[in-house]
């Protein structure tokens, strides 16, 4: 019989296509009265909307996020909330900029409201992370976990196919290392399936036309469960591996998990029964990892570790890093079975589960 601890986060979310209107509404129902609105330069047009939106409770508009959030970035964002009395904010965007919010509330204990733009999930974690002189760091802590996420499809129309696609299959991962974790249960079961399965049925729709509604309305609801499973468990080899790729040769985020996840889901579901049959009601194949690798093949996701600019050389870099600290994983990892599944993702190889490593 399975034993568990279930512990659910607090999550406030309002859910459909034009809800970007109820940020105003949102903001009032927290009790906050100036709100600085965060978003990166790209996203200015839609967040100055938001703050329109939020007529006298908006203090104003912080359009400097970016990817990883750099200290100086977040020392900018807290110096800006402080000259404006600002008392919460709302950030309007991917991980990078609900990202930036997580680090003034860190900071400051502003409120946070999200509204998220892509599949990447981060407003449903109480993780964050800042990136001082190259190095990032993250930790937990629930006061940067947003107080109410207002999901709007509609704003995620313009989120190009590329990188819907990527930042889809980084929420699958997300849902994929949940069904593993030592900290899973039967109910984050249900939301990693269920993530996992209406991400991966909308992809081909919004590939095939991206401003079809439902299929956005499917995904971004994914995305949510996705999120809420990484925020409620502890992420394993696949997540450990793709913050090391990406702070030691900088690769693109959900590039990185596009490419890895297949190989590392070939290695450790032969080690994870029920995972496996989890992703496979979700990805609906026998095969989930050549799957989900001929699924970002078949919607143009990059395929290769070398294509997103990490050299060869790094391989070894890479393993040393991986195998220096400790972390939940349900297969033993060796130095030979990370480089032998870096090998394969590095040339873009279909995922292999004959990798060497005890069972
Ligand atoms: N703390 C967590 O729990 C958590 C979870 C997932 C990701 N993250 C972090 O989030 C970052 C990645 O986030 P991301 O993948 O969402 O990318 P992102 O936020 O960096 O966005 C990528 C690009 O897409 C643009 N964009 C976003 N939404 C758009 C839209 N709807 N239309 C057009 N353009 C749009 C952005 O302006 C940006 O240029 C990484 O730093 C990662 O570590 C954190």
């Amino acid at each position: 019989m399975r034993e568990f601890v279930h512990e659910a986060l607090p999550m406030r979310v309002t859910f459909g296509p034009g809800r970007a209107a109820a940020v105003a509404a949102e903001v009032e129902h927290l009790g906050l009265s100036r709100v600085l609105v965060l978003c990166t330069p790209g996203q200015e047009a839609v967040a100055r909307r938001v703050a329109d939106g939020l007529g006298a409770r908006c203090a104003g508009v912080f359009p400097g996020a970016v990817m990883h959030v750099p200290a100086e970035v977040a020392d900018d964002a807290c110096r800006r909330a402080a000259g404006l009395g600002a008392d919460g904010c709302v950030a309007v965007g991917g991980g990078s900029t609900v990202g930036l919010g997580k680090a003034i509330a860190l900071r400051h204990g502003l409120g946070v409201v999200a509204v998220p733009t892509t599949y990447a999930g981060s407003e449903m974690t109480p993780i964050w992370g800042l990136t001082e002189d190259g190095v990032k760091r993250t930790g937990r802590d629930p006061a940067v976990l947003p107080r109410s996420v207002v999901y709007d499809p509609e704003l995620t129309t313009s989120l190009p196919v590329g990188l819907s696609v990527v930042s889809g299959m980084n929420a699958v991962a997300h849902a994929a290392e949940a069904l593993y974790a030592p900290d899973a249960t039967p109910v984050t079961d249900l939301m990693a399936v269920e993530g996992a399965r209406s991400i991966v049925a909308a992809l081909p729709r919004i590939a095939a036309n991206p401003a079809d509604l439902d299929a956005r309305a499917d995904a971004l609801r994914g995305a949510w469960l996705c999120g809420a499973v990484l925020g409620a468990t502890t992420m394993s080899l696949h997540h450990k591996l793709c913050h090391v790729l990406g702070g030691t040769f900088g690769l693109p985020h959900a590039e990185t998990h596009t490419v890895v996840l297949p190989h590392v889901l070939a290695f450790n579901l032969p080690a994870a029964p029920r995972a496996a049959a989890g992703l496979h009601q979700a990805v609906g194949a026998a095969d989930v990892p050549r799957a989900l690798h001929e699924l970002g093949q078949r919607l143009g996701a990059p395929r290769s570790l070398r294509q997103l600019g990490m050299p060869a050389s790094g391989i070894d870099e890479a393993v040393r890093q991986v195998l220096a600290a400790p972390y939940a994983n349900p297969r033993g990892v060796t130095a030979e079975s990370v480089a032998s599944l870096l090998e394969a993702a590095h040339a873009g190889r279909p995922p292999a589960p004959d990798v060497t490593g005890s069972l």
